[in-house]
């Protein structure tokens, strides 16, 4: 998951299946928004070099357009920062379609994590990680 700041990444990728779907004929937001925890989940692990993050907020999301049976869903993410024990995620949303390959996004939002001992109390984000991203900024 290294390196240029500036990029988005692919992190997950998922298909809409009936299951997925409200009441109103749509996506349900439930599901994306765990999607979107799981994939910033993911990254900030695999960023941090840890599996011990937890997730701490989850900025404004806004459900900019509807998602119907048959799309994917990509979810990319980018480091936003590294602080001490915290890292913030740009994350995004989109779906594409399988006839023509194109990306509409979805929703885009921000989230952090915490890196935690074994007593669930936050501790350093590792050196060799911030250095990283330091380079970087
Ligand atoms: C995450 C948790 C360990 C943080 O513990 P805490 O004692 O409140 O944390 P601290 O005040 O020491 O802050 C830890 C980091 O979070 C950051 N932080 C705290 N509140 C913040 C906020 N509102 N927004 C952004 N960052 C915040 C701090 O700046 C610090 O980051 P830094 O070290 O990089 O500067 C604790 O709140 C917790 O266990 N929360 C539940 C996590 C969880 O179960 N998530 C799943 C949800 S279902």
């Amino acid at each position: 998951m290294e390196q240029n700041k500036n990029e988005m990444q692919l992190i997950t990728t998922h298909i809409c299946m009936t299951k997925d779907i409200g009441v109103h004929g749509n996506m349900f937001g439930g599901i994306m928004m765990a999607w979107i925890d799981e994939a910033a989940s993911v990254m900030a692990c695999r960023v941090c070099r840890t599996p011990n993050m937890v997730t701490l907020k989850l900025e404004e999301s806004v459900f900019h357009k509807k998602v119907k049976v048959g799309f994917l869903i990509l979810i990319y993410g980018r480091v936003h920062r590294i602080g001490n024990t915290s890292i913030t995620l740009d994350i995004e949303a989109r779906k594409r379609s399988v006839y023509s390959g194109d990306e509409e996004q979805v929703l885009v939002t921000r989230v952090t994590f915490v890196r935690i001992d074994e007593d669930g109390s936050p501790t350093p984000i590792a050196n060799s990680v911030k250095e990283i991203y330091k380079k970087n900024e």
